[in-house]
């Protein structure tokens, strides 16, 4: 039986994956922190399953990785623990890079002195935010990376120690250089989850208005549950490499507003430009989307557009698995029901008082 080490294991990406992994037979573990509210329910149905143990530990902590992992002894590491918000990072930019860059080192040092160079296989979750202020469109792997902001540059040193012990210590250590990936499981402050919930309960009457920021910043937006595949893919290949993964398709934030909000019954016309653009329900003239200062970014990515050939070519994953429409629809769907089910009518839920800095 192959076994699995997940970092990140109650995050979207590692929920799906340790679904993947089950269905295909694997012992999976994977590491949580120790927190006072529930943040495990998006694992919460794979409890219980023979195969799946979970363990306390930290990436801030090198003991605890040691130890887990010397007593597990993985076949596969996947790396997907992150401080993973761009916009928190320029508030707690010094946690994110001892998540995000030190942590991945921390990983590879404990797979080292634990023995394990030959035998275990590690994954690691990079970004297309380390290209940032892109230098070209499309981005590939031969493209110059400039990140811009502390998580991305946290997450380029993630990158380049993966590479280092690939060729210091020939570990089988590869990085997965993914586009934006959503889902019905996104985090709630993430802008595509931000807008379905949003379309959703406005449409439900229990929102007036959802704020925004950039809205024409652009995406390259796949859908996570075919994501998790092409990790997997990458540490069974007969050689360790780097892979883009993406879907070759970009669409804008307003772009993406437009659709939700047309699957949840209102069609927009976006009126106005920069600060003053406002989004307006074209049946009723009501403003339901205005743009707030409170989301733009010091220094924003704008313009992320993957070539994923290289892993279509290499590894055989299909990046059309999930078309752009067919996502926006799952993830609206899936919101229709949940806001349905909310007893209490939010205007503003508690995720977004703190994107927002109101709570601080
Ligand atoms: N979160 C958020 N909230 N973003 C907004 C908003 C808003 O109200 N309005 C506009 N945006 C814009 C952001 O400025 C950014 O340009 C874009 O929407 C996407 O933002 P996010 O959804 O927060 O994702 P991200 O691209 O910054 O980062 C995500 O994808 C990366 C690539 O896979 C994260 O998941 C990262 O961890 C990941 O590395």
């Amino acid at each position: 039986m192959v076994t699995a080490f997940i970092t990140g294991v109650t995050g979207q990406d590692g929920s799906y994956l340790s679904e993947f992994l089950l269905e295909k037979g694997y012992d999976v573990h994977g590491m949580i922190r120790r927190g006072s509210v529930d943040f495990r329910n998006r694992i919460a149905h794979l409890e219980g399953h023979e195969h799946f143990h979970l363990h306390y530990g930290d990436m801030s902590d090198s003991m605890s990785l040691v130890a887990l992992i010397s007593a597990i002894k993985p076949d596969e590491i996947y790396n997907l623990a992150a401080q993973s918000h761009v916009q928190v990072s320029f508030d707690a930019p010094e946690f994110t890079a001892n998540v995000d860059a030190t942590g991945v080192l921390r990983v590879l040092e404990a797979v080292r002195v634990c023995g394990l160079t030959d035998k275990c296989r590690v994954y690691q979750a990079s970004t297309s935010e380390l290209y940032g202020r892109v230098v070209e469109v499309p981005q590939s792997e031969e493209t110059p990376f400039y990140p811009y902001s502390p998580y991305a540059v946290a997450k380029q040193y993630g990158f380049w120690i993966v590479k280092e012990y690939r060729d210091a210590y020939k570990m089988f250590a590869c990085n997965g250089i993914l586009f934006n990936h959503e889902s019905e499981r996104r985090g709630e402050t993430f802008v595509t989850r931000k807008i379905t919930l949003a379309a959703s309960r406005i449409a439900q009457g229990k929102q007036d208005k959802l704020y925004l920021g950039n809205l024409g910043s652009l995406r390259d937006w796949g859908y996570a549950k075919d994501y998790v595949e092409c990790m997997w893919l990458m540490l069974q290949a007969d050689k360790p490499d780097d892979y883009v993964i993406a879907t070759g398709v970009q669409h804008s934030v307003r772009e993406f507003c437009q659709l939700a909000f047309h699957y949840v019954g209102i069609e927009l016309d976006f009126k106005g430009e920069g600060i003053d653009e406002v989004g307006i329900d074209k049946a009723t003239g009501r403003e339901v989307i205005a743009v707030s200062p409170d989301f733009y970014r010091p220094t924003d990515v704008v313009n992320l557009l993957g070539d994923p050939s290289k892993a279509k070519r290499e590894l055989g994953w299909n990046p059309n698995t999930t078309p752009f429409e067919e996502l926006v629809k799952i993830m609206v769907e899936h919101d229709m029901r949940k806001v349905a089910e909310e007893r209490m009518v939010e205007t503003v839920n508690l995720e977004e008082f703190l994107e927002r800095g109101i709570v601080k």
